[in-house]
């Protein structure tokens, strides 16, 4: 494996060094995220250790990086007026963005005009860029680099760029804080937002709450598996740690030499188990809990009296200390308030500030603590949930429960970070192929990410202006590795700097994805572990007149499919795709993408079960959910089942808290025999089987209703064995109701996920 690794890696550098006398040929220009104009020009800049950078004190930052960057030529940098060979770093008063910059290369010198060191820097990620990817860890063997004449004029779309890491469910050394913060930084994305407590782990040391790292750091074990699958079984291995003040001020400072801001998150009133667990007296009812040992939602919560907003304010105290930034999170998300609802203490709280109820009560928690953070010249950002109760009077909101949020607090003109899940959570699967690695659930493949716009559409211009940016979300419930989150993340995240940066005028996902091959060299070399489901293939069942065809595509461009319907693999022999290929019986189709008479990516394999419904007219009686919208009404009846395990895939429809009425028009009178289809069931994720179905027909013969069994499984058939002569068929499936006490989601509307309704 490491050896396969080092002979690629060797012979990526054979081909970038592919030389003419001894000179690197410029690399053609694919900057990721895409400038805001680029003009390719006449000629090439040579690069060489002869080569000397101008500068001064105004870009300490970004002449330092460059210098680092290629510390193989020891080039010198000096505040010279030298004007041949030289890249020269120029003050810009002109430049209005704070972040904007001008790359101009000619073939006597590069030019960084920028207004600050932080625009400077940007320019230098470009320039990065227009280098091989050999020159990334540096031994360069060359001595000549001829770089592309062009000019580039670059701003960003939003001022807030950011990437969060959760490192409470798992823990990751510094080593990859600095490589995360590092590829932030090459994207040009400036926040860090470090996710540090949560209930199954605190991670930042407190020197006046010593049992924070003794005791909140460490779990006795971890859920193995995911945690939808019962029963759910545990390591038995004590897991933990913690980053000390030491390493997080050298963090930081590490942080700031790549102009990324680190944004702290400090849970609460939620969240907080591992901090209760070292201190009880901070929960309502004193006892003792454990630090979680599974994802989810835990009724320890922060009790409302004045003790713990006397830790809390010690916390943050040490926590300022460390972090510079001006936002502080709080968290404020997913809080139960059970153990409010119980508590004395809590009661009286609400009684004495005049408080309608548990939610005006986390209003105040927030508020309370806002003030605080407002006193010592911080600002609070929150989970969206901080809008429930009223929002504190500076607060910045997170909108991660989709767009809802975001707009509310817009309105309210407050300002806001998008983080919808739906966009955002890149801990969800990115491909529908069954071997991805386990995820947490939902599906956000690249493409999704790409087509994120953060500004909603029902904000007026002047609302739009109190949208900051947006920001991938990394929660590490099944990321236990370094290597795990760098697949989650690579190359969702080069998408989300597109969406933060580009300007949306410029998106072309196409263009995207050609580059983003080509990225992939950039990668290999840095020894990211990027998931790459470039040559995978999409299909779709679709219906012409009552001719059924299957279509099938690949996302990178100049590569032919090639295909087989015997069940054998493809190869060099298949048939070519050329046109949607016509589906007159159960089948099952193999395909595969090749490029160069080589097989790229792995055999995309569909089993088509042409079934009475499938290419027939369909309706619900409520509007698809937005997140989960499956590849519409008509997925149901395409021949395609969904996900044995998965209900993000396109195959499977979510609705939340929705009765359901679904109607198939047959087209005409037609004997069924059999109707089967399926739901969901993923209590974690807060889905439940429908408790009955009812079908109806044309005939007013109604069939008693079916009720499902099982409702532990994640799957429920059902089968119907009684002919009928019918043309149309009703399904009525009731949602399950609300989620009983104990379980994830307890109080809220469970969702109904339905996958193909097979009819024979
Ligand atoms: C969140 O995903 N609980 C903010
Ligand atoms: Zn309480």
């Amino acid at each position: 494996m490491k050896f396969a690794k080092r002979l690629s890696l060797f012979l990526l550098l054979c081909i970038t060094f592919s030389c003419t006398n001894n000179r690197v040929e410029a690399v053609v220009p694919q900057i990721i995220p895409m400038p805001l104009s680029e003009t390719i020009l006449e000629g090439e800049f040579i690069f060489s250790s002869e080569t000397q950078i101008v500068s001064n004190e105004s870009f300490k930052i970004s002449t330092r990086f460059l210098t680092e960057y290629l510390s193989d030529f020891n080039l010198k940098a000096s505040e010279a007026e030298v004007n041949i060979n030289t890249i020269q770093f120029i003050k810009d008063e002109t430049i209005l963005n704070t972040e904007g910059y001008t790359l101009d290369i000619s073939t006597e010198t590069i030019k960084i005009s920028a207004k600050t060191d932080q625009g400077a820097f940007y320019a230098v990620q470009s320039l990065r860029q227009l280098l091989p990817e050999s020159l990334e860890i540096g031994n360069a063997t060359e001595k000549q680099f001829a770089i592309q004449c062009l000019k580039i004029e670059d701003e960003p779309q939003f001022k807030y760029r950011g990437m969060h890491l959760d490192v409470g469910r798992h823990l990751f050394s510094t080593d990859f804080i600095k490589k995360y913060i590092d590829a932030l930084a090459m994207l040009k994305m400036n926040t860090f937002h470090w996710h540090l407590t949560e209930d199954q782990g605190w991670r930042i040391e407190i020197k006046k709450y010593p049992r924070l790292t003794e005791v909140a750091a460490f779990r006795d074990e971890t859920l193995i598996g995911h945690y939808n699958t019962q029963p759910q079984l545990f390591d038995g291995k004590r897991y933990g740690g913690f980053y000390t003040q030491e390493q997080i001020k050298e963090i930081v400072k590490y942080a700031n030499n790549r102009n990324v801001t680190i944004i702290p998150e400090i849970e609460m009133p939620g969240h907080s188990q591992a901090a209760i667990a070292a201190y009880p007296e901070l929960g309502c009812t004193g006892e003792q809990v454990k630090v979680a040992q599974k994802g989810g939602v835990f009724e320890a919560i922060y009790c409302s009296k004045d003790e713990t907003f006397n830790f809390i304010e010690d916390v943050l105290d040490e926590v300022m200390e460390l972090f510079p930034s001006e936002y502080i999170h709080i968290g404020g998300d997913e809080a139960p308030k059970t153990r409010w609802k119980s508590c004395g203490k809590c009661q009286k709280r609400i009684k004495d500030e005049g408080l309608k109820d548990e939610h005006e009560l986390q209003s105040y928690f927030i508020s309370r603590v806002e003030k605080y953070l407002n006193s010592k010249g911080r600002q609070i950002i929150g989970w969206d949930e901080i809008l429930e109760g009223g929002l504190a009077p500076n607060a910045t909101v997170m909108s991660w429960r989709g767009f809802n949020g975001a707009i509310e607090a817009a309105k309210q003109h407050h300002n806001v970070i998008l983080t919808p899940g739906s966009h955002c959570y890149f801990d969800h699967y990115q491909s529908e192929n069954e071997e991805e690695p386990l995820a947490i659930g939902g599906f956000l493949p690249l493409e999704k990410v790409y087509s994120l716009n953060p500004i909603p559409e029902e904000l007026t211009q002047e609302e739009a202006k109190y949208v900051l940016g947006a920001q991938g979300n990394v929660w590490t419930e099944y990321m236990p590795t370094s290597q795990k989150v760098e697949y989650m993340v690579f190359p969702r995240i080069l998408a989300l700097s597109e969406v933060v940066w580009s300007n949306p005028e410029n998106k072309n996902y196409n263009n995207f994805v050609s580059r983003v091959e080509n990225f992939h060299k950039r990668l290999d070399v840095l020894d990211i572990n990027y998931a790459n489901h470039l040559y995978e293939i999409e299909g779709e069942v679709v219906s012409k007149e009552t001719n059924i065809f299957y279509k099938m595509k690949t996302v990178s461009k100049g590569k032919i499919i090639r295909y087989t319907l015997d069940g054998s693999e493809p190869t060099l022999k298949s048939d070519i795709y050329n046109t949607a290929i016509p589906i007159t019986n159960k089948v099952t189709i193999k395909a595969s993408v090749f490029h160069n008479n080589e097989k790229l990516g792995k055999t995309f394999s569909q089993k088509i079960n042409l079934h009475k419904a499938v290419g027939k007219q369909i309706t619900i009686n409520k509007a698809l959910n937005s997140s989960y919208p499956g590849s519409g009404a008509n997925g149901l009846i395409n021949g395609i089942k969904g996900s044995n395990s998965r209900y993000g895939d396109k195959e499977w429809l979510g609705f939340s808290g929705e009765d359901l009425e679904i109607t198939i028009d047959l087209g005409e009178k037609t004997n069924v025999k059999s109707i089967k289809t399926r739901f969901h069931n993923g209590n974690g994720q807060w889905i439940y089987a429908p408790k009955k179905v009812e079908f109806w027909f044309d005939v007013n013969d109604r069939i008693p209703s079916a009720v499902l069994l099982n409702s532990d499984e994640m799957l429920v058939n059902i089968r119907l064995e009684k002919e009928v002569n019918t043309r149309y068929i009703t399904l009525k499936i009731p949602n399950f109701g609300i989620i009983p006490e104990g379980k994830q989601g307890a109080g809220h509307k469970a969702w109904t996920f339905i996958d193909e309704i097979i009819v024979k």
